[in-house]
């Protein structure tokens, strides 16, 4: 079998030659003598006409199967400059490998992102998801290319975990499912010491802390796999199981950071853009009309870079704009994040040190003792894509930070520990990887970007 993309890409070796491809009906009609099938095998948008006719033995097979079915066509590639498509092939033989109840939810019209959000099975097929998931696959192949190229170690950091790295709370908790032989204690609770893992265990919200170990080992880590969060945030940017790209750099600060992460993102999109043109030119028309544009002046121009100070002073001056109004010490919401990053600077933009109330214990705090050293990348579109900091590397100041947050010094021992035994400036972020691939292709509901979306009350397939 030769895929449809192959036939596109590499047309003048294939022309008025045997061909054999397999794929699934997109429609289907016929008269008497000879029919028309629209066929695709997912490996490119334009679909193949398959052009078949009554001397087959099968024609009458053929005409009766229904769109959806899998089918395997074998004839001559023969250019039809005249229509729209620049071939077609003149089937010798087609035979069915799978036929297609009726009842295939999926016809030729155009249906809706929340129709096909409730056949999650099927919307791989359409055009629209295809383009989504080409893109996804090939965004995570950039971003192992971008970090291999660059000596980076990729670490496989642990899904189960005793520790909270956000300190959110938001995790699942891990637990053995013989519920009737769950220890309990005395007051009915369960009793998570006598448990599977002898203590409370968690779905990671982070791999950050397992990762900042091997960064003080290899100097340049990433880590690239699924995280979970139980947040209750039913947004169109929110989902409970998501990926992330963690790198972690020892003898770096902050700055060094918010330089790899705009080298990063500007290699996701240049990739993207080379690699699936056809893609990209499909979700600048049908998804998002400014999305090419937009993306070409991200990769050649400088992110903007602003304190959380600043970025306070520009907000509160528009406050009148904000449903929630802004003043120092507050969390950005995503208003705010999208109006600095689409209406004050109108490309990406870096805001940094925070006030350490409203950011993780971990990041390093600055000198004016009430801010620390992390920073957020917010893209148009979005608002947040990237949190990170540089690490307090400080084992006493990390200590009393900890106490004050009142986190169990023992669950992160070893995290204290790194800070024990040649502890280095270090830092790191995390790339949300769905909110990566929604900015890339233009597609606005964080749902249409994951192939098995888990978000609050949805856990289908
Ligand atoms: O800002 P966050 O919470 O940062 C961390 O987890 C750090 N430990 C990362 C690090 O420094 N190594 O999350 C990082 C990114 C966010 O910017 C966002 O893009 C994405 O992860 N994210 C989510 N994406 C989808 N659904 C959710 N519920 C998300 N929560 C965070
Ligand atoms: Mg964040």
């Amino acid at each position: 079998l030769v895929t449809i993309r192959e036939l596109f890409k590499n047309r003048e070796k294939y022309l008025d030659q045997k061909v054999t491809v397999g794929g699934w009906i997109r429609s289907i009609r016929d008269s008497k003598t000879f029919g028309f099938i629209v066929v695709n095998d997912g490996s490119y948008f334009e679909p193949l006409q398959i052009v078949y006719h009554d001397k087959m033995e099968n024609f009458g097979e053929i005409s009766k199967q229904n769109v959806g079915a899998a089918i395997i066509v074998t004839g001559t590639l023969v250019a039809t400059p005249q229509a729209k498509q620049p071939f077609e092939i003149q089937a010798d033989e087609v035979t069915v490998e799978g036929t297609s109840a009726p009842d295939y939810p999926l016809q030729k019209k155009r249906h809706s992102f929340e129709y096909l959000r409730t056949i999650s099975h099927l919307r791989p097929r359409t055009n629209t998801f295809q383009a989504v998931f080409r893109v996804r696959s090939l965004a995570a192949y950039a971003i192992h290319k971008f970090f291999q190229e660059r000596g980076f170690v990729y670490v496989h950091t642990p899904l189960i975990t005793g520790s909270d790295c956000e300190g959110a709370g938001e995790m699942f908790r891990v637990t053995t499912l013989d519920m009737g032989n769950v220890p309990k204690n005395e007051d009915g609770t369960v009793d998570y010491t006598k448990d599977f893992f002898g203590k409370e265990t968690s779905l990671t919200v982070s791999g950050q802390l397992n990762g900042e170990t091997y960064a003080q080992a290899f100097r340049s880590i990433y880590t690239f796999g699924p995280t979970f969060r139980a947040e209750n945030s039913n947004t169109t940017r929110h989902a409970a199981e998501f990926w992330m790209i963690e790198p972690e750099i020892a003898f770096a600060d902050l700055e060094d950071n918010m330089d790899l992460a705009e080298a990063m993102l500007k290699y996701i999109i240049s990739y993207v853009l080379e690699e699936a043109p056809e893609e990209m030119n499909f979700f600048n028309s049908f998804v998002d009309k400014g999305l090419l544009e937009r993306l070409h002046n991200v990769v050649n121009s400088d992110f903007a870079r602003v304190t959380y100070t600043e970025a306070v002073e520009i907000l509160e001056k528009n406050n009148d704009k904000f449903e929630y109004k802004v003043s120092w010490g507050c969390d950005l919401q995503t208003e705010h994040e999208r109006y600095l990053t689409e209406q004050v600077y109108k490309r990406p933009v870096f805001v940094t040190d925070y006030p350490k109330e409203i950011k993780a214990f971990y990041m390093k705090l600055n000198e004016d003792g009430k801010t620390v050293a992390a920073v957020d990348c917010l893209v148009p579109g979005i608002g947040e894509i990237i949190g990170g900091s540089q690490r307090e590397d400080d084992y006493e100041k990390l200590r009393a930070r900890m106490q004050e947050l009142d986190l169990c010094e023992e669950d992160y021992k070893f995290y204290l520990d790194l800070r024990k035994y040649g502890s280095t400036r270090h830092a790191g972020y995390g790339l949300g990887f769905e909110r990566c691939v929604m900015y890339l292709t233009g597609m606005s509901n964080i749902r249409d970007v994951l192939p098995f979306p888990r978000t609050v009350n949805n856990c289908e397939l």
